[in-house]
């Protein structure tokens, strides 16, 4: 909910739709959903011209998929270790920020294979070093596993959430791209959760220079209300045969015109998330040199992660830091949640429309915390 709860416009909106119609079906053509999909195209990367709907990301991400194969007619997919692209037992197939959301529906589904994704905090490597490493493990894979030809995409979040809050390196997107130009794949980027102004810009592709081919957008769409998009070409979307994708709620009404709300208010407030942004970066950067348990911060726009170890020279994720901070900002009223496969990493994720004094206590509390954590 990047607008905060409860945004008036997005409220207004939708009780204006409800008083209109609020349930429609996919096989029809309704005002709200055209007008949703032609303003999602104003605003996506400009390869992206044309969108179905979904309820949530994961079925967004699963539709991407689907499209992207028939087109294309491979069935090979490339996932990045790290990703989170949903629960369903295809997104849990490409999904390996952590073991758990697998464990209890293997075998999952087949020709998924998974490449690592930069990491460079974690390995101990520059950031140069971690994207030499995962191109070269993703050659070797092309040589020993599955041919180039095989793929037919390229899955990943252009900055990787769940996972850990792993911007992904300019770098290593632009030579995704260049693979994928070279072998006919396609590229899907999940900006389920980077999108929507979460990154201070309207989507995470915004920062980059590589552009995807499909997209999966979710989460704020609609500020709350349950609505996920998929879009890609006119060229890919008409050679999708008529019949081979639906659903039943994707698109509701009510859940459309809440996104239009969203579309209207987010353009204006990107402006000041970038203030916050700014802010809130410069403020980590200086608490990063005095709290000996903040190892590393990193992120886009009001993406930010903070990743707390026990150990500076070893890195050692500590948890425990993260569960007391936790606990201490909520005897405060404020909450926080973790990312990473290790719970060690604050998802530090201010709505859009935070103010600066807001921002400024959130973080005087969790520079508090986080004192209380280390006098112990
Ligand atoms: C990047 C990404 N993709 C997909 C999903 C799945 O979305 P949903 O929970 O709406 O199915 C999430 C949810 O956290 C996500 O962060």
């Amino acid at each position: 909910m990047n607008l905060g709860h409860n945004h008036p416009a997005v409220v207004a909106a939708a009780h204006r739709q409800i008083d209109r119609f609020l349930h429609s079906g996919c096989i029809f053509r309704y005002d709200t959903i055209v007008e949703a999909a032609s303003r999602l195209a104003q605003i996506t990367p400009p390869a992206i011209e044309k969108f179905g709907f979904a309820n949530s990301g994961a079925e967004a991400v699963e539709a991407a998929v689907k499209l992207t194969k028939k087109v294309v007619g491979r069935q090979g997919l490339v996932v990045f270790r790290g990703a989170f692209h949903g629960r369903t037992m295809g997104s849990v197939t490409y999904t390996t920020s952590n073991a758990k959301y697998r464990d209890g529906y293997h075998p999952v589904l087949g020709s998924v294979f998974v490449a690592p994704f930069p990491h460079p905090f974690r390995w101990g490597m520059s950031e140069e070093q971690a994207v030499e490493y995962c191109l070269w493990e993703l050659n070797l894979m092309f040589k020993h596993e599955v041919s180039p030809q095989n793929i037919a995409a390229f899955l990943i979040e252009p900055v990787q959430g769940e996972g850990g809050y792993y911007p992904a390196p300019a770098a290593f997107l632009g030579e995704l791209r260049q693979l994928a130009d070279q072998y006919g794949i396609k590229v899907i980027y999940d900006e389920v959760q980077s999108g929507f102004g979460r990154t201070a810009e309207w989507f995470a592709s915004d920062h980059y220079s590589a552009k995807p081919d499909v997209i999966a957008l979710g989460k704020g769409i609609a500020n709350g209300f349950p609505l996920s998009a998929y879009g890609a070409s006119t060229e890919m979307v008409d050679a999708w045969p008529r019949g081979s994708h639906g659903t039943t709620f994707g698109g509701n009404p009510v859940a459309c015109a809440a996104a239009i709300a969203v579309m209207d208010t987010m353009g204006d407030l990107l402006p000041h998330a970038r203030e916050l942004s700014a802010r809130a970066f410069e403020r980590w950067a200086k608490m990063a040199t005095e709290h000996p348990t903040i190892g590393d911060v990193r992120g886009l726009g009001l993406m930010i992660g903070v990743e707390l170890v026990s150990d500076q020279e070893t890195r050692t994720p500590d948890p425990e830091a993260f569960n007391h901070l936790q606990r201490f900002c909520l005897a405060h009223d404020l909450i926080i949640i973790d990312c990473g496969p290790d719970g060690n990493v604050i998802r530090f994720i201010p709505s859009l429309v935070t103010t600066i004094e807001e921002l400024d206590w959130s973080l005087d509390l969790i520079d508090a915390g986080l004192s209380d954590y280390e006098s112990l």
